[in-house]
């Protein structure tokens, strides 16, 4: 009978240890991220996700990934399940920037670094992120108003009406987009914003926001539309279209991401200007991932190189070519 107990117990040891080895990391087991997509709005965003799946495969690392399709509530839930399963790095784009404070605390207090990808958040404790890479999208909104100045100079007329369509209500590139543009064009009489609708970066919406921006304004008292990304300009350019206006000649139109229908569109004259923005960080986020798991110091904020492309260049040039 005694034994029979003791085999019992061995079996109960083994199970135990069994269990211990699931959760314990070793040396050799490979590291995991944990990365929280805000969801697939653009053809930006979907470019986005395959660039962080093709490098963390690239740097033989895990990939958890979770699309949060336009919700904050679910960033958080994957974030909170990252944080249980224990993974080594924790990369998030956050949708909007306030109300990361209470999960990334949690993520602080059980030791996992955080590279916010994208999107910045906005909080009063800078130690709740480990790293940002991404655009910054208050230059990127500078170089649309920038384009703007250089525009008008050459159009020289008195006075020219804007329409802002606008990215998703409070995210990074929405509230820094229009903050650099405006910050450019602020105090110039030429110009007026007569309405800034958001478009939340789809491109159902952009045509949505065009049709009744047509309701309320016959097409000349527009000079310019300034969309905050390629998506929701392609919306625009059915809608114009479709009105017998033709985008890029009768209305001046500024676009920011650089995807390839649109890089088509301004090559065939139907958009002026995009202002690059590269859905293509996921080289550098594994290089922080690395970094970060041999110990090493990251920067805290690493921005890629990006451009302008605009009518004034030579849109013939290979490097003129969209995603
Ligand atoms: O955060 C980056 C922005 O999000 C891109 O400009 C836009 O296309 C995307 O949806």
């Amino acid at each position: 009978m005694k034994r029979i107990w003791l085999g019992i117990l061995v079996l109960l040891l083994f199970a135990a240890g069994g269990c211990q080895k699931q959760t314990e990391k070793t040396d050799t087991a490979p590291i995991v991220v944990g990365f929280s997509q805000l969801g697939s709005e653009s053809s930006w965003r979907i470019a986005n996700t395959q660039s962080i799946s093709e490098a963390a495969k690239a740097y033989g690392y895990d990939l958890m990934m979770s699309n949060a399709n336009q919700k904050q509530e679910k960033q958080i839930a994957a974030i909170r399940s990252f944080i249980s399963y224990r993974v080594d790095v924790i990369v998030f784009s956050p949708i909007v920037e306030t109300g990361w404070d209470n999960v990334l605390t949690e993520a602080k207090k059980a030791g996992i670094p955080v590279i916010l990808m994208d999107r910045m958040i906005e909080t009063d404790d800078e130690t709740l992120y480990t790293a940002f890479v991404g655009a910054d999208c208050y230059l990127e909104g500078r170089r649309a108003g920038d384009y703007l100045l250089r525009w008008a100079d050459v159009q020289a007329k008195p006075h020219y009406n804007i329409v802002e369509l606008s990215g998703t209500v409070d995210s990074t590139p929405m509230r820094e987009r229009q903050h650099g543009f405006m910050d450019v064009i602020d105090g110039d009489a030429r110009f007026t914003v007569l309405e800034s609708l958001s478009g939340d970066f789809l491109r159902s919406k952009g045509e949505e926001c065009m049709k009744e921006l047509l309701d309320r304004y016959s097409a000349d008292q527009i000079d310019v539309i300034y969309s905050h990304n390629d998506a929701m300009t392609l919306g625009v350019l059915d809608v114009l279209q479709a009105r017998g206006i033709e985008p890029g000649k009768d209305i001046m139109i500024i676009s920011v991401d650089g995807e390839k229908a649109a890089v088509d569109a301004l090559k065939a004259g139907k958009i002026n200007c995009i202002v690059q923005c590269t859905p293509h960080l996921g080289e550098a986020v594994m290089e922080l991932v690395t970094a970060l798991k041999q110990g090493n110091e990251v920067p805290k904020i690493s921005y890629p190189d990006e451009k302008v492309f605009s009518d004034f260049d030579d849109l013939t040039a290979p490097s003129v070519e969209g995603f």
